[in-house]
């Protein structure tokens, strides 16, 4: 296959992925895509030449990120009157066209490098996950999220929530999130986060506007309810950064993960373990595998993870726990928080 055929098949690909979750605009998009590029402008030539595997590389995202960055901020009027909430009438793979070679040099940056997202309601699996935790300790509990990007979810318990008939009130939260619930609710504890910190090996900086509009730019633009969700989370946090080291996660956690009387020690993680090097993921396991030995009722340790489990399509939410290091499978989730199906 060539370069181009190979694109084009993954501007195909993304296309089908996006119509069936939901995102049509998207799906258009991505179908026009190709046809709108040639190789007179960089975009085009990068593009339609990309050496990788388009699909691995996250190409469509690259450009469609790049392009919503621009319209959101106003650069690009007769393509935003496409966007949704808005549906020009026209010719929309012209109009396309025309924006790549305006913008051009703009977005060449975008296709540098992959999307780095932060999805703030994957706290819903997370903070279920942490009341079973407490119900089952009685103790306040030590955050220790791996793959943390800007640590919305190091921030769970700044939300609201309805999971089930389980009802987690925080007044005045910036998100309140209730996703759909099929099953038992959670156990109704008290989660007293008493410390947090973060490690990715990139971590983003909440207080930075550009860092804001990136990962607002990453977001679907017909997904209103997500977009104005991650901006009300980046808001909060940006006035209460997340503490989060810049740092591979393995020797993170073998530096700070032990056992620590009066406090669960949680490690916690959603769709970053299948992003780390496979020593990284062996080193991570075998440090909680003993420490874990070491764990004691007063001072026990919990590794909690949602994740992709090999030959399912949803992630699932897992816990291990020591003293005793059983693990049970909790929740299968949308991999966005939207829809929990809960096991327990
Ligand atoms: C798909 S993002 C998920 C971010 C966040 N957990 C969420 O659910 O929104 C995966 C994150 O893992 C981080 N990451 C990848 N490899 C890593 C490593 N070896 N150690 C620590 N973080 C890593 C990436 O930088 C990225 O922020």
């Amino acid at each position: 296959m060539t370069p181009e055929a190979r694109v084009r098949a993954g501007f195909a690909t993304q296309a089908r992925w996006c119509e069936a979750m939901a995102a049509p605009f998207m799906s258009r998009l991505c179908t026009l895509i190709p046809d709108a590029l040639d190789r007179s402008t960089v975009t085009g030539a990068r593009i339609l030449d990309w050496p990788g595997d388009p699909i691995a590389d996250a190409l469509p995202m690259r450009l469609t990120g790049g392009l919503n960055a621009l319209v959101r901020r106003g650069r690009l009027p007769a393509l935003a009157a496409h966007y949704p909430p808005h549906r020009a009438g026209g010719d929309l793979a012209a109009v396309l066209a025309a924006a790549i070679r305006d913008a051009d040099a703009e977005l060449q940056p975008w296709l540098d490098g992959p999307p780095q997202t932060n999805e703030v309601a994957r706290s819903v699996v997370l903070m279920a996950g942490l009341l079973v935790i407490a119900a089952e300790t009685g103790l306040s509990v030590e955050l220790f999220e791996l793959g943390a990007s800007a640590g919305l979810n190091l921030r769970l318990d700044a939300y609201g929530y309805r999971l089930g008939g389980t009802v987690v009130d925080r007044p005045g939260a910036p998100v309140e999130l209730i996703p759909r619930w099929q099953g038992a609710s959670p156990p109704a504890a008290p989660v007293v986060v008493a410390a947090r910190r973060g490690v990715d090996v990139n971590p983003l900086d909440v207080t930075d506007p550009a860092t804001r509009e990136r990962l607002l730019a990453y977001v679907w633009p017909e997904q209103a309810e997500r977009v104005e969700r991650l901006a009300r989370a980046l808001d909060a946090a940006a006035a209460d950064p997340p503490p989060i080291d810049r740092e591979d996660a393995a020797g993170w956690v073998e530096r700070h993960v032990v056992p620590r009387p009066g406090l669960t020690r949680v490690v916690l993680h959603s769709i970053a373990f299948q992003y780390f090097p496979a020593d990284t993921q062996a080193r991570i396991a075998a440090h909680l595998a003993a420490q874990g030995g070491l764990a004691t009722a007063e001072a026990p340790i919990a590794w909690l993870r949602f994740e992709l489990e090999p030959g399912h399509e949803l992630p699932s939410l897992r816990l291990t726990s020591w003293p005793g290091g059983a693990d049970r499978r909790l929740a299968w989730a949308h991999p966005h928080g939207a829809r929990v199906d809960w096991l327990l």
